[in-house]
């Protein structure tokens, strides 16, 4: 049987995989075996955990913090603060309207401390603030991304949530976490952001590179100029998202029942390179986090196209280990 990555990698940062309640099941012992850390794919979202006002869902949650706890793995709490997966109710008053500023507030405190406190004992690292970033790549000008949470509280919502998730919590590691990581003009506003963050004394610990790529793109060369970038801000890093989807971002076709041996081939060198890289900064890079773990499930079979099969991962639909797990695990051990 193949190596446990978690222990080829043990010396350098944490193996990490987003989990939901079905994968959990459908994935157990890839998952145990393998994997040292988890992500909660969906389950710790505001959505999902806090629907209503008075109402908090803690079930899906804590059926992955038990798994964590049961198999002794660490786990990443994701997230809270979003523009996505955000409920209605929090941006708005009792008659409809738009809430006012130090009512949100005093929500997304009471949110946090819910939240942070209940997993207290086995989340380690959360992503505070997720994706506040903007994409526009046309307005040099842009810094943050259009928001409620932006609209309603203006700019200093990302410092409170990074305090109230101190409070809560102040053993544990607060990540700024955010996608197109690589790009230059994006990653000088992140870049921007933190410093401003810790310029400001707010808690924060870690900057989360998503690392949303594909067989072609980023390069190596944005990669590596990321990490550069954000290891100067003295924080730690992760990958806290990884996958290498085998189509172009901007390829739509949805014939494909099974990825091409080249697509293997393209994707078994690119995972090495990757994990070469990486194991360049292992110094400021603390985890790398896959957002999911085996070909039989994963986010982008649905994305950018619904029902479009994708196969991003080091292990196939059956769990066994591709050409791409035989490159990253033959270069963790040391020569
Ligand atoms: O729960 C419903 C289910 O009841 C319904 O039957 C089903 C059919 O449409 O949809 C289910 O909800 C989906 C949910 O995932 C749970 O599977 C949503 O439609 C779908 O939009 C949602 O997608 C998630 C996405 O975040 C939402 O933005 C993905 O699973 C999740 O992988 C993805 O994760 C994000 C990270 O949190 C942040 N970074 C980007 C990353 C990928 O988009």
């Amino acid at each position: 049987e193949e190596a446990p990555l978690k222990e080829l990698y043990k010396d350098a940062f944490h193996i990490g995989a987003a989990v939901n309640p079905k994968t959990i099941e459908s994935q157990r012992s890839l998952l145990a075996y393998h994997f040292n850390s988890l992500t909660a794919e969906n389950e710790m979202k505001f959505s999902s955990v806090h629907p209503q006002q008075e109402r908090y869902t803690f079930e899906d949650a804590d059926v992955i913090a038990s798994f964590a706890r049961e198999k002794g793995m660490a786990l990443r709490g994701h997230t809270l603060v979003w523009h996505n997966q955000t409920p209605d109710w929090l941006f708005e008053n009792e008659t409809g309207g738009q809430v006012e500023r130090s009512v949100l507030l005093e929500r997304l405190k009471a949110h946090i401390q819910t939240v942070v406190g209940r997993y207290k004992d086995v989340i380690y690292a959360w992503d505070v603030v997720n994706e506040v970033i903007s994409d526009d790549a046309d307005d040099e000008n842009a810094f943050l991304r259009p928001s409620k949470w932006l609209d309603i509280a203006g700019e200093d919502f990302i410092a409170k949530a990074f305090e109230f998730a101190h409070e809560a919590d102040p053993q544990a590691l607060l990540f700024y976490n955010d996608y197109n990581e690589s790009d230059p003009h994006k990653r000088e506003r992140i870049y921007r952001l933190v410093r401003s963050l810790l310029d400001q004394g707010v808690p924060i610990h870690g900057v989360g590179l998503q690392a949303h790529w594909n067989l072609y793109d980023p390069s190596l060369d944005d990669m590596r100029a990321a990490i550069e970038r954000y290891a100067q801000l003295g924080l730690q890093l992760q990958l806290t998202e990884l996958d290498v989807s085998v189509f172009r971002s901007e390829d739509r076709r949805t014939d494909l029942v099974q990825p091409s041996q080249e697509m293997l081939e393209l994707q078994a060198e690119r995972y090495e390179s990757i994990f070469r890289l990486l194991h360049e900064y292992k110094e400021h890079i603390s985890a790398v986090t896959f957002w999911g773990a085996a070909d039989d499930y994963t986010w982008l079979d649905n994305f950018p196209v619904r029902g479009r099969k994708n196969w991003p991962f080091l292990f196939d639909e059956l769990h066994r280990p591709k050409e791409a797990y035989q490159r990253v695990a033959r270069i963790a051990v040391p020569k």
